[in-house]
């Protein structure tokens, strides 16, 4: 087990446009992936991108039954994305909380597509083609939007909407504080 270092806002490699992968069923990229479940398990998140640990590769995992960080949000299938591309299936936005364990302790409403198309491979080179919606789709745009040096802050439009996790949700029982 490896948990890696959570990359914070203000680290310039979180700007970076992430590199695709080239090559599947590698060692290497194992051991990538093994990192950022542990890292992601024991941050509590939803989702972990390889350049938030310093990797600037396009590989993206999520998923999970039952998150502390986001009590209300429905299961997402554990996921491994790899080179992802992304397509709205409608033009309806949806307004939502999102945090990011690159940016602790904070929470934003941000505009994401309400219903996604969504395409990679998973570490074996092996096809994932996704529609979704909810929160799903959120997350998903969200981790994708790292590849491309994107922080969830950049998308906020309404900033009297953004906050302190435990001022925003005081009731809010979250066994890590983000
Ligand atoms: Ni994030």
């Amino acid at each position: 087990m490896s948990v890696r270092e959570i990359l914070r806002m203000g680290d310039p490699r979180l700007l970076r446009q992430a590199e695709p992968v080239s090559q599947f069923g590698t060692r290497e990229l194992d051991q990538l992936i093994e990192d950022m479940f542990d890292t992601m398990h024991a941050a509590n998140g939803a989702g972990l991108a390889a350049p938030q640990i310093g990797v600037n590769l396009q590989v993206v995992i999520f998923g999970f039954g039952q998150n502390a960080r986001y009590p209300d949000a429905p299961p997402v299938p554990e996921t491994v994305l790899i080179n992802p591309s992304l397509k709205p299936l409608s033009e309806e936005m949806e307004q939502g909380w999102e945090g990011c364990l690159s940016v602790p302790g904070l929470r934003g409403m941000v505009p994401r597509w309400a219903r996604l198309h969504y395409e990679g491979v998973d570490q074996y080179g092996h096809a994932i083609v996704r529609d979704v919606e909810g929160f799903h789709a959120r997350v998903v745009q969200h981790e994708c939007d790292h590849l491309a040096g994107i922080l969830y802050p950049m998308r906020i439009k309404d900033f009297s909407h953004f906050g302190y996790t435990d001022i925003l949700f005081p009731g809010m029982d979250s066994a890590k504080e983000d």
